[in-house]
C-alpha cells in the first residue's frame, strides 16, 4: 500500500474494543487514530485510552462513513456487537463504493456472523470491496498456544507422529453484557459465544505448522448444550434484573453449558479429533482456557488459571469488586491467581502485529474471514447436532439456512422435561 504506518478506527467502544486498545502498547507500525461507538461519550472515553496510553492520537467519530472518510484512517477494527456486523460491513462497503474514503483491510472480533448465512456475507462484502481481512481470533496468537505447538511438532510429532487428539475449553461465570445473553441477539448461547475460540485453536493445534487448514477435513460433528445454572428461578431473575426485565431465561433461555467432538481426517486419511466445553456456568478464580494436545509418545496442557503469579488477601481486606486480577475474576479475597499481562497471554498482541504488519504488506492474515465462515459452519453443525440428539455428517444439507432454535428464541429445555 505503500505507506509505512496504519492508521487504525475502531468500531464499538466497549470491553473488547479497550483490550484492543490496551494491546497496542504492544503494537508496531500502526495508531490508533478513531473510535466509532453507539454513543459518542463511549467512543471519546476509548479514545481518550488510546491518547493517555500514547498508542495513537485517537478521537471519536459520528460515524463508520466520517471514520472510512479520514484520509488517515486505512484499516477497521470491527469490536460492536454481533447482531450489528452486516449493516457494519453494508455502511463500509458503501461508504468506500460510493468513493468516500479508502480502506486497505478489516479485523472483524469473533464470531464473524451469528450464522453462516451471515458470516458468508460478511466474506463476500470484504471480497466485493477488494479488502484484506483479518479474523480475530486471539487464541491462536496466545503464545502458550503457539509456543506449545511448535515444540510439540517439532519435538514430538517429528520422531513418533503427528498428534491426533485436542481438547480445548474456556469457562467463566457469565457475560458482562445483558446482548449477549439474548439468542437472537448474540446468534445463540455459550455455544456461539466460546466454542467458536475453542474449536479453532484445536483446529490450529492440530495442522501442521505452515500448512493450509485445508489438509484436515471435518467429517462429523457431535454436540449436547443444557442450561445447567441461568434457568434456576433465582438466576434466571438475576439476569433479568440486569437487563431491565429483557431476559427471560424462564422462557427464553440459551444454553449454558456446551460440549462438541469434531471429528476429522488429516491428509493421509487418518482420524482426529477435537473435543471441546465452554460454560458460562464456571464459578471459579475467573476466565479459565485450557486445552490439551495428545500424541503418541507425548501431550501439551495449558492452563491459564495456573499462573506463576498468586496474591492472597485475608478475610480483613474488604475491597469492591473489579476485574484487575483476572478476566471475568469472582473473588477478592483468599488465594488468587493473577495473569501477568492478559493482552500478552491471551494473545492480543501479537494478533494485531501479525494484522497489521499483513495489512501493510498487502498480504491477506493467516486467520482470515474464510477461517471464520468454517469456524461458524462447525458451530451450526453444532446446534443441529444437540438439538437433534445425534451425530451429524460434515458438511450437512442447508447449513447455509441454518438458525438454531435458540437464536429463533423457540429452545426451552424446561418444558422438554418429564
Ligand atoms: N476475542 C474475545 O475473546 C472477545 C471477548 C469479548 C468480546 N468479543 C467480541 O467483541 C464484540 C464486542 O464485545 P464487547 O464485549 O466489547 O461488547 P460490549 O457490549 O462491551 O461493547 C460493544 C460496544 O459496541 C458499541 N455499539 C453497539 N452498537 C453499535 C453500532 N451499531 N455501531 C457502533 N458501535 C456499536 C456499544 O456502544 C459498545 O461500546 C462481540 O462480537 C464479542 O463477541 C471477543
Amino acid at each position: 500500500m505503500g505507506k509505512k504506518r496504519l492508521g487504525i478506527g475502531i468500531v464499538g467502544g466497549g470491553f473488547i474494543a479497550r483490550f484492543h486498545i490496551r494491546s497496542w502498547v504492544g503494537v508496531r507500525d500502526a495508531d490508533i487514530l478513531g473510535v466509532v461507538s453507539r454513543n459518542r461519550e463511549t467512543a471519546e472515553e476509548a479514545a481518550a485510552l488510546a491518547r493517555d496510553l500514547h498508542v495513537g492520537e485517537a478521537r471519536s467519530y459520528r460515524s463508520v462513513t466520517d471514520m472510512i472518510a479520514d484520509p488517515a484512517i486505512d484499516a477497521l477494527w470491527i469490536c460492536a456487537p454481533n447482531f450489528t456486523r452486516i449493516e457494519m460491513m453494508e455502511e463500509i462497503v458503501h461508504a468506500l463504493e460510493s468513493g468516500k474514503g479508502k480502506l486497505v483491510g478489516v479485523a472483524c472480533e469473533k464470531p464473524l456472523g451469528r450464522n453462516v448465512a451471515e458470516a458468508k456475507k460478511m466474506l463476500v462484502l470484504t471480497q466485493r470491496a477488494q479488502l484484506l481481512d483479518g479474523y480475530l481470533e486471539n487464541q491462536v496468537f496466545a503464545p502458550a498456544i503457539v509456543r506449545g505447538k511448535e515444540i510439540a511438532w517439532a519435538r514430538g510429532a517429528s520422531l513418533t507422529g503427528r498428534p491426533y487428539l485436542a481438547r480445548a475449553a474456556e469457562e467463566h461465570s457469565g457475560p458482562h453484557m445483558p446482548w449477549f445473553w439474548e439468542g437472537e441477539l448474540q446468534g445463540g448461547g455459550v455455544l456461539n459465544d466460546m466454542m467458536c475460540h475453542s474449536v479453532e485453536e484445536a483446529r490450529f493445534m492440530l495442522t501442521p505448522p505452515g500448512a493450509d487448514r485445508s489438509v484436515l477435513t471435518p467429517v462429523k460433528v457431535t454436540a449436547h448444550t443444557a442450561c445447567l445454572k441461568w434457568q434456576k428461578p433465582h438466576y434466571a431473575e438475576i439476569l433479568s434484573d440486569r437487563s431491565g426485565g429483557r431476559t427471560d431465561y424462564m422462557n427464553r433461555p440459551a444454553e449454558d453449558f456446551a460440549r462438541s467432538m469434531v471429528e476429522y481426517r488429516d491428509e493421509k486419511g487418518d482420524s482426529l479429533v477435537v473435543e471441546t466445553t465452554t460454560s458460562w456456568s464456571y464459578v471459579g478464580a475467573g476466565l479459565r482456557l485450557t486445552m490439551e494436545l495428545l500424541g503418541p509418545e507425548y501431550s501439551v496442557v495449558v492452563n491459564s488459571l495456573d499462573s506463576g503469579l498468586k496474591v492472597f488477601f485475608s478475610r480483613n481486606v474488604k475491597g469492591e469488586a473489579g476485574e484487575d486480577l483476572v478476566e471475568k475474576q469472582n473473588a477478592e479475597m483468599g488465594l488468587m491467581p493473577v495473569v501477568g499481562s492478559e493482552e500478552t497471554e491471551y494473545g492480543y498482541i501479537a494478533e494485531n502485529r501479525h494484522m497489521v504488519q499483513s495489512f501493510l504488506s498487502g498480504k491477506r492474515p493467516m486467520e482470515n474471514f474464510s477461517d471464520g465462515v468454517n469456524v461458524t459452519e462447525l458451530l451450526m453443525t453444532a446446534y443441529m447436532s444437540a438439538e437433534q440428539e445425534k451425530t451429524i455428517p460434515f458438511p450437512p444439507q442447508r447449513l447455509d439456512s441454518f438458525v438454531p432454535a435458540v437464536a429463533r428464541g423457540e429452545w426451552n429445555p424446561r418444558e422438554q422435561k418429564g
